[in-house]
């Protein structure tokens, strides 16, 4: 089956085609979602990729931290036996720390924990500081316990929507620029076209699914890295066929000249 010498339709246009406003405008659109493609970008590596402690990259590991948390236990933890460790003596520790996991009830707290912050960490963490956490009181002491899992439900059906609704204006903008460039085998354009769509669902999807199963990361990567190679696709096909390439030959046939005029 020969697809590469489908006919054009006789309602496709090529950007040769088009009035010179129109191109002008498209162009336009096209420079400013690029840069907002740029900005989306830095802003996503620049929050998730120092998450699994290298903040070279983007990687598995801080997408599934991100999405389920690291694992590791509550902050108050993660001080007790990093930064703060020198503060108390173990013995002292051990007891704070089983209280955490424990579930950091209020009876214990009140018998066993609060003396023990009150004598080695209210001097610096009694809230008069507004750099250091407050330990002062249950209330305050709770928001270092609590155990990191990750984006919360709430935060993720905010940016689902956000996610959803953008995104899909801007690859119908692009994809509706796009269908003006010549591209044979038509299958093909139309998959380019239709691909980020499918991605964007699948991509907002995985994120809940990566809570449930972590290797759902990979199809967080995998829909996000398509959606991005595929905007950079008709991006850099249309710009060029805008203003470079000229009037492809099937398109020149079908006028029957050689030459178009543009106004
Ligand atoms: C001498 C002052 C001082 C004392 C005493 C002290 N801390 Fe701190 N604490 C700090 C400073 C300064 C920081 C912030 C620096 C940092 O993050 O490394 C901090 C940070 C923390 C944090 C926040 C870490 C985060 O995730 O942001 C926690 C939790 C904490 N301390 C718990 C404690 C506990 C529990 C004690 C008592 C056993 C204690 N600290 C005693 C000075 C103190």
């Amino acid at each position: 089956m020969s697809t590469s010498n489908t006919p054009l339709h006789r309602h496709y246009l090529h950007f040769s085609e088009l009035p010179t406003s129109m191109r002008v405008m498209q162009t336009a659109v096209l420079i400013v979602l690029g840069l907002a493609y740029m900005f989306a970008a830095l802003y996503l590596f620049h929050v998730y990729s120092g998450r699994d402690g290298n903040p070279n990259n983007l990687s598995y590991d801080d997408l599934v931290i991100a999405y389920t948390g690291s694992g590791k236990g509550s902050r108050l933890e993660s001080a007790l036996r990093g930064p703060m460790s020198s503060m108390l003596p173990p013995d002292e520790l051990n007891v704070i720390v089983s209280w955490v996991q424990q579930g950091a009830d209020k009876d214990k707290h009140e018998s066993v924990v609060k003396p023990i912050i009150e004598k080695r960490c209210l001097s610096c963490h009694d809230g008069s500081n507004p750099h250091l956490a407050s330990l002062n009181g249950l209330e305050n002491l709770k928001k270092v316990t609590e155990q990191d899992t990750g984006t919360d439900i709430f935060t993720l059906v905010r940016v689902s929507h956000i996610h959803l609704f953008g995104l899909t204006f801007i690859f119908f903008l692009v994809g509706t620029i796009f269908s003006h460039a010549y591209w044979r085998p038509v299958w093909l354009k139309a998959t380019i076209v239709a691909l980020p769509f499918l991605c964007l669902s699948l991509d907002v999807i995985s994120w809940y699914l990566v809570k449930l199963y972590h290797p759902f990361a990979f199809v967080t990567m995998a829909a996000g890295a398509l959606q991005g190679l595929c905007f950079a696709l008709m991006w850099v096909v249309s710009m060029y066929q805008l203003w470079f390439s000229g009037t492809p030959e099937a398109v020149m046939k079908r006028q029957g000249v050689d030459e178009i005029s543009v106004g």
